[in-house]
């Protein structure tokens, strides 16, 4: 589907269908009839806002399949709820309310009527980012594996939704809200490229697999990419990843993706994200029931390749590096025991007394190699690490820890931006202690009850040098099954969860 930007009236586009925003009090929003020549489409709100067949509550939406409005077959109307509400988030709902519904509609070009619209947000660039997510977002379908099954009824392709327009007929407004339309288009291909690889099954999608795929997405893009395999991770001694990995027919990988945008004096962000492939929980195995989820996380990792991939396409001015430890983890002969001691990259020693809580294993040698081979101006972390933190926030927020108030403060307004709701949750001493092993300097799961995510951040904290600045994104809850949510997110599989987030975050970073 083509997504594109106009300066010109909306008749021009000679679009099948007329999309329009309402608020609750039954008014058309970002159109008004002297600066569009849009009448009818006005007329068909108010009507049916009277007779109470369009509330325009926010994610509703009423086709009026042909119409004949202002030169248009179908009108679609969108609503947005109440006005004083209207926000970058409201929008992006919006417009993947829209697009699902010209979808189920089969329609095949529509032209949203955005005029006024840049005046309901902060700038014009922001409201053309936030629909072209919505739009692009929103659209995104998993097929890779269905077979393509031509029905004897319906011609494939011929009612697929080919184009939208996003038509604006003032030329400098047009400019500002395209900006943001490209910014929007680049984020969201990011993110639908993550989500693509969180959906792929552990079959699909193994740590050799991953690292191909991300390889392939970098080509003709200014980053350099390593993919380091069982030999050189047993070179680096990162004990800790290749415990997990010991279970598994599939080989590790460690990732490394570098994009020097900055100056070179600059240090660079380290993203690094829990590349597991599969998490059966290895021999302290997991119960059936919804294990199938357990491709997923690898999700963190594909959250921080995503993030890279926009960066670097929007030429952003900052050094940043990606590190992804990849591995599967299983039971088998060979398999890391419960009680087993494993040595990490950064000399310590750990005592795995459940193989299932591997996430922060594997992320302790990837902080140790950040720290050892970078000087880090800040580390971010992404990982699907704990269930607690599913039972503390559901799939609305993700959780996070930062110790740094400077730093608190960007992550703060990246999440904002981006529509990512995020929780700070608190990593004090108390939970470090609860990680002290009784056989080895730490134990891979915590001695007290309860505060699971936040012994899982404890346990991280101890794999990153004194004076870094560090915060670790617990996504457990928000990286999958989110749609019933969030309009632009499939109610089914991957979300792409922190992808447009850690992006904004690498792009305010030297503010
Ligand atoms: N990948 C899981 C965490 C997870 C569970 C994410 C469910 C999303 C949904 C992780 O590796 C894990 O199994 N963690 C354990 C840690 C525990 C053994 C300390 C958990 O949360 O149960
Ligand atoms: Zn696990
Ligand atoms: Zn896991």
């Amino acid at each position: 589907m083509k997504l594109t930007n106009i300066a010109a009236p909306l008749s021009t586009t000679k679009a099948q269908t007329l999309v329009l925003f309402a608020t609750q009090e039954g008014k058309a929003v970002g159109c008004d009839a002297k600066n569009t020549g849009i009448n009818k489409g006005l007329e068909l709100i108010h009507k049916a806002h009277a007779d109470g067949r369009l509330k325009a509550g926010a994610k509703e939406a009423v086709f009026f399949r042909s119409c004949d409005a202002d030169g248009f077959s179908h009108v679609l109307v969108v609503g947005l709820g109440a006005k004083e509400k209207i926000n970058e988030e409201v929008l992006r709902v919006g417009a993947a309310v829209a697009v699902k519904a010209l979808t189920k509609e089969k329609v095949t070009t529509a032209a949203f009527c955005v005029q006024s619209i840049r005046r309901l947000t902060k700038n014009a660039v922001e409201s053309g980012r936030a629909i072209a997510e919505g739009v692009l977002l929103g659209k995104y379908k998993y097929s890779e594996l269905k077979t393509k099954k031509k029905d004897e009824n319906e011609p494939a392709n011929d009612y697929e939704l080919a184009e939208i327009f996003l038509a604006l007929d003032d030329k400098s407004a047009s400019k500002l809200f395209g900006s943001g339309v490209d910014i929007g288009t680049i984020l969201s291909e990011a993110t639908n490229f993550a989500r693509d690889l969180g959906n792929a099954p552990g079959n699909y999608l193994t740590p050799t697999i991953l690292a191909d795929r991300a390889q392939t997405a970098a080509k003709g893009l200014p980053i350099k990419f390593q993919a380091l395999g069982k030999k050189e991770i047993e070179g680096l001694k990162m004990g800790c990843l290749l415990g997990v990995n010991a279970g598994s027919e599939q080989e590790p990988k460690f990732i490394i993706m570098e994009y020097f945008g900055g100056k070179k004096s600059d240090d660079p962000i380290i993203f690094v994200g829990k590349g597991l492939t599969f998490d059966s929980g290895g021999i302290s195995i997991k119960p059936s029931a919804a294990m199938e989820e357990m491709k997923f996380d690898m999700c963190g990792g594909a959250a921080v390749i995503g993030a890279i991939l926009a960066v670097a396409r929007l030429k952003i001015k900052v050094n940043m590096v990606v590190l992804v430890p990849s591995t599967e983890n299983m039971p088998s002969g060979a398999a890391v025991k419960p009680g087993d001691v494993l040595v990490a990259m950064n000399g310590k020693t750990v005592e795995v007394n459940n193989t299932d809580a591997e996430g922060r294993l594997i992320l302790a040698d990837a902080l140790s190699y950040a720290c050892a081979k970078y000087k880090p101006a800040a580390i971010v972390d992404a990982a699907t690490l704990t269930g607690a933190c599913v039972v503390a926030l559901g799939n609305v927020y993700a959780g996070f820890f930062c110790k740094d108030p400077k730093f608190l403060k960007k992550i703060q307004s990246a999440s904002q931006l981006s529509g990512e709701r995020i929780w700070q949750l608190p990593l004090v001493d108390e939970y470090v202690e609860d990680m002290k092993g009784t056989y080895a300097d730490l134990s891979n799961i915590g001695s007290a009850k309860g505060g699971g995510s936040s012994q899982g951040a404890a346990f991280l904290s101890q794999f990153v040098n004194e004076g870094i600045t560090w915060a670790h994104f617990d996504i457990a809850g928000s990286a999958w099954h989110t749609g019933n949510r969030y309009a632009y997110n499939s109610d089914k599989g991957a979300s792409g969860s922190a992808v447009r987030m850690f992006a904004q975050l690498a792009i305010d970073f030297n503010e």
